[in-house]
């Protein structure tokens, strides 16, 4: 399974087994964090991986794993959706190594700063006691009719890259983004409503608004797509009512 493929089968797994990650593993899992390719060259993001040794998580929806990874970026939202972006390209090589995962939303663990940057939130990791995968098909997600106002009807390889984000998860499986597609432009949009009003809700928006971006960057590196993501100043200036604006990805072929 590659990391495109993990898309398709990952899952949140609650349950690790205490089995030891092999040191040859941990090692490709930290030199694959080092070469990730970012959204934003200007934000920073820091992946910090440890043991759960005999500190105690302390936070909300808590799962116990034997392995975890601290998040740290920047408090704006470009670093936050950076960071969206990043850690689920690690969450997808996990995948593919035949490691289960789970984003932590509400968990304290680890250090709480990183040369200057706040932990945003935690990812478990391990082997999973049950299943680690599963079928796309199972997954508990909007169907793309309800996420997406097509203008044109979309190619084969435009399909598939939107399946890819669809799948993206969220916190609260919240699958704040929605699509406009316009021949081969998706105008991206991340949803608002009375919860995002809480600055900790929004923020965990724009993570997943990085989340999906990757989804969608994976899926057109697999088909060769070439992207170009471009923000769209009258855009960004309008003001909707459920929705903000996020970026413009254009498709060339
Ligand atoms: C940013 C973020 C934070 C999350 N926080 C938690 C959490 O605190 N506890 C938990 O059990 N699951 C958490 N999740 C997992 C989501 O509930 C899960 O991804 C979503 O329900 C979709 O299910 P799936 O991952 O199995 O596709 C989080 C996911 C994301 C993306």
């Amino acid at each position: 399974m590659n990391v495109y493929e993990a898309i398709y089968s990952r899952r949140s797994v609650r349950r690790f087994l205490t089995d030891p990650v092999p040191e040859e593993v941990l090692g490709q899992i930290r030199r694959f964090i080092r070469n990730i390719s970012s959204l934003d060259h200007k934000s920073r993001v820091e992946i910090e991986m440890f043991e759960r040794g005999n500190e105690k998580l302390k936070g909300l929806w808590k799962v116990e794993a034997p392995f975890y990874l601290a998040v740290y970026c920047g408090g704006d939202t470009a670093s936050v959706r950076n960071a969206g972006y990043v850690a689920e390209q690690v969450v997808l090589y996990l995948t593919s190594r035949e490691l289960g995962t789970c984003y932590l939303g509400e968990t304290k663990a680890g250090m709480q700063e990183k040369d200057g940057l706040g932990r945003f939130l935690v990812i478990a990791f391990g082997y999973a006691d049950g299943p680690a995968f599963r079928d796309p098909a199972t997954a508990r997600r909007l169907p793309l009719g309800s996420l997406c106002v097509y203008k044109d009807e979309p190619g084969e390889n435009l399909k598939a890259v939107l399946k890819a984000a669809r799948l993206a998860p969220s916190s609260f499986n919240s699958q704040p983004w929605r699509f406009v597609v316009y021949g081969d432009r998706v105008y991206i949009f991340a949803k608002r409503d009375a919860i995002t009003r809480i600055r900790r809700m929004a923020a965990l928006r724009d993570f997943n608004i990085g989340i999906m971006l990757s989804h969608i960057m994976l899926a057109a590196e697999e088909f060769w797509m070439n992207m170009e993501t471009v923000t769209e100043e009258q855009f960004l200036k309008k003001a909707y009512k459920n929705g903000d604006y996020v970026c413009t990805i254009v498709f060339h072929s």
